[in-house]
């Protein structure tokens, strides 16, 4: 079945962008990348979700996250779309984005990532591309993904949040619980135990009673 699942290694593909012909490794680098996916070029929610992701650039910079779209359409409509997608933000109506965007015209990388959405057809009958998101960690391995139909627009700041979550358990070891946001609290995985979470959290982990009288709702706040 095509597709990607937590843990897969990010196909290496070769494709013509906005920014020149990419090897998806190379591009990537030794950095955190978000791949995503958008259902056509010149369409209301796409052009909002584009703005939107390039406000949050500097964002996912910061975070050493590397950001490239992809689309069904040629990198002449990519383009000719940025100039629109700038224009809804406010800015000059240039043709650079602060992102590369995929030209996926035949749709083969849509097909080998898993990205159709057969609900939403172009006017030949050809399903459009859905809404996922792609994060893959510095070893290139997918740490998290998410498929929203072609007609859900995604909220980019839960991307960010996301991102921040996936950051915290790869370099701090823990978890984020149910609404986190970024300053809150954050929780001990179960597989550590207690005496090494003292000494690997020195703020403290502060443990909530439970009927079961078991100890596995371990706070700590979010570390440095
Ligand atoms: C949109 O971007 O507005 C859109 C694209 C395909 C299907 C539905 C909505």
């Amino acid at each position: 079945m095509p597709g990607l699942l937590l843990g897969d290694e990010a196909p290496n593909f070769e494709a013509e962008t906005t920014q020149g012909r990419i090897r998806f490794h190379d591009f990537l680098g030794d950095s955190w990348g978000i791949l995503f996916s958008h259902p056509r070029d010149f369409t209301p929610v796409c052009t909002t979700e584009l703005g939107r992701a390039a406000k949050l650039a500097s964002e996912f910079s910061k975070r050493n996250v590397k950001m490239i779209a992809l689309s069904i359409d040629s990198v002449q409509d990519h383009l000719s779309w940025s100039k629109d997608i700038n224009a809804y933000n406010g800015e000059q109506p240039e043709e650079k984005l602060p992102f590369p965007i995929i030209a996926d015209a035949n749709r083969e990388l849509a097909v080998k990532l898993g990205m159709l959405d057969p609900d939403e057809r172009d006017k030949d009958g050809m399903p459009l591309t859905a809404r996922v998101v792609f994060v893959f960690g510095p070893d290139k391995k997918l740490k998290l993904s998410i498929l929203y139909p072609a007609t859900t627009g995604r909220n980019f700041d839960e991307i960010l949040r996301v991102v921040d979550s996936l950051q915290l358990t790869a370099y701090k070891k823990v978890a984020t619980p149910v609404d986190w946001k970024p300053g809150d609290s954050v929780m001990v995985v179960p597989t550590l135990p207690d005496e090494e979470a003292k000494k690997l959290f020195p703020k403290g982990v502060f443990t909530k009673d439970l009927p079961s009288g078991k100890k596995y709702l371990r706070y700590t706040p979010q570390p440095e």
